[in-house]
């Protein structure tokens, strides 16, 4: 599977869809500034999302560092407990970010968020991380959405 054609297919989808921004809070960007999050489809708040679909991310921010390499790595928080939520692409690099990424520049981060079939039909706070070399946060940031079926 090559990842940076996923990322490109993502891209062209969204295109073709408008997106809608969602409130969030920062949990800690201490590399960088989150500027504004659109998640897509999202047409009312907390985002639904519907099982089996897949839903795009698209944070604008700003970069206080630079670096190398950029790692996302999402949590799903459960009654305050985190638990992983994988995604597709780990790699900022092949999400919309041209790396290396320089200080006091702006990024546009581009992924996709699957919904599986088996997770639960419940309330959570997804919390999503873009890491630098250093794995301090060029954005972190936590968005309430709610599993439908
Ligand atoms: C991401 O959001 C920014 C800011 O709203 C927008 O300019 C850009 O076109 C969006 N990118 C995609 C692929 O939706």
């Amino acid at each position: 599977m090559d990842f940076r054609l996923l990322c490109v297919i993502s891209l062209s989808v969204l295109a073709l869809a408008y997106a809608e921004p969602v409130k969030f809070a920062d949990c800690g960007s201490s590399s960088g500034k989150v500027v504004l999050v659109d998640i897509n489809p999202c047409p009312k708040q907390p985002c639904q999302l519907h099982k089996g679909q897949s839903y795009a991310v698209n944070v604008t921010f700003s970069s206080a560092v630079e670096s190398q390499t950029s790692k996302a790595v999402v949590h799903g928080v459960i009654a305050g407990v985190p638990i992983p939520f994988p995604i597709p692409v780990e790699d900022g690099c092949k999400c919309g970010i041209a790396c290396p990424i320089q200080k006091g520049k702006g990024y546009n981060y581009i992924n996709q968020l699957p919904v599986k079939n088996e997770y639960p039909l419940i309330k959570l706070v997804v919390e999503w991380e873009l890491r630098d070399d250093s794995s301090n946060d060029l954005f972190c940031i936590k968005f309430p959405v709610q599993i439908v079926s």
